[in-house]
């Protein structure tokens, strides 16, 4: 089974700007929680046990987040604060780990996973963008599903959704001879990254959720700069289509792209509604606001 995900976080957020100046776009709150908090649950949930972030010196928040803080736990401890206590010490479950590892240069989302190449070893793993929120009502997420998948097919997944035509160009977009339904994989013919609008080979874009085979790491390390002069994981997969089965994997979730302020503002919305104790209150507000 697959333990191991790499979550890159080393990117400077200027989508993001200005509140990215300071603290990491991952660290911007969504509701109660950092952003990066609900990939990693996300992961967690599908069986990860050892989480690999590839970081930058900026961001050093993102590891205390994760870290204990003996200091704040013996305040809360000493005030009988116990209710806050379990909040900060529950983050993640004890059996998970968070390692991280620094991207000393900014190439591209390739050369980012390939930067955890000596955590990862021969074992295949899961890529998850933390820019990109995924909302699973299902007790099953997405990412479990593709990882059951690989298991049992050794078939590279790869998390597709639709978008809408004149979006193409911001993501990577494959090419499946028919679309797959919700929840299910098809094999793919070929992947590329941000094509021009009217030449993509289909509307299925890529959303940041990948499970690969430590081979793909011996590609990174052959894959030129690509689009936007970065090492692009696109290109290596589409290295690794033509020796290996790779499946698009089209998901049943909702996504919100909290790299943009509105997909930000729609995450809040949407988790703010469905938190177990704000959630009625939250509904009150937006009812009280609604234009
Ligand atoms: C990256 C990937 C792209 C994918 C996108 C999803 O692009 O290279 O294939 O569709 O994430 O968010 P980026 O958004 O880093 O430019």
């Amino acid at each position: 089974m697959i333990k191991k995900a790499i979550l890159p976080v080393a990117g400077l957020g200027t989508r993001f700007l200005p509140a990215s100046k300071s603290i990491p776009k991952e660290m911007v709150t969504v509701v109660d929680r950092p952003a990066i908090e609900y990939v990693v649950k996300e992961a967690v949930a599908a069986g990860i046990e050892q989480i690999i972030l590839v970081t930058h010196s900026s961001k050093a928040s993102i590891e205390n987040y994760f870290d204990r803080n003996f200091e704040l736990e013996t305040t809360l401890e000493n005030k009988k604060k116990y209710d806050l206590l379990k909040l900060i010490t529950e983050i993640v479950p004890a059996h998970v780990s968070i390692v991280s590892v620094r991207q000393p240069q900014p190439l591209g989302l390739g050369h980012a996973v390939l930067c955890a190449k000596d955590i990862v070893g021969d074992a295949p793993f899961a890529v998850l963008l933390p820019d990109v929120l995924v909302k699973d009502s299902d007790p099953e997420n997405d990412i479990s599903l593709m990882i059951k998948r690989f298991s049992a097919s050794q078939a590279s997944q790869i998390m597709v959704e639709a978008v809408p035509d004149h979006l193409v160009d911001q993501y990577g977009i494959v090419d499946v001879a028919s679309s797959p339904a919700e929840g299910q994989s098809v094999v793919m013919q070929g992947i590329v990254e941000k094509p021009a609008v009217g030449t993509a080979p289909s509307n299925l874009s890529v959303v940041g959720r990948y499970v690969l085979p430590a081979k793909i790491m011996q590609l990174l390390e052959q894959t030129p700069k690509g689009a936007g002069n970065e090492i692009q994981l696109t290109d290596a997969i589409a290295a690794l289509q033509t020796t290996d089965t790779v499946e698009a994997y089209r998901m049943k979730g909702q996504t919100f792209d909290c790299g943009s302020k509105l997909g930000y503002l729609k995450a809040v919305l949407h988790y703010g509604v469905a938190h177990p104790h704000l959630g009625e209150d939250f509904k009150a507000l937006i009812k009280e606001l609604a234009l």
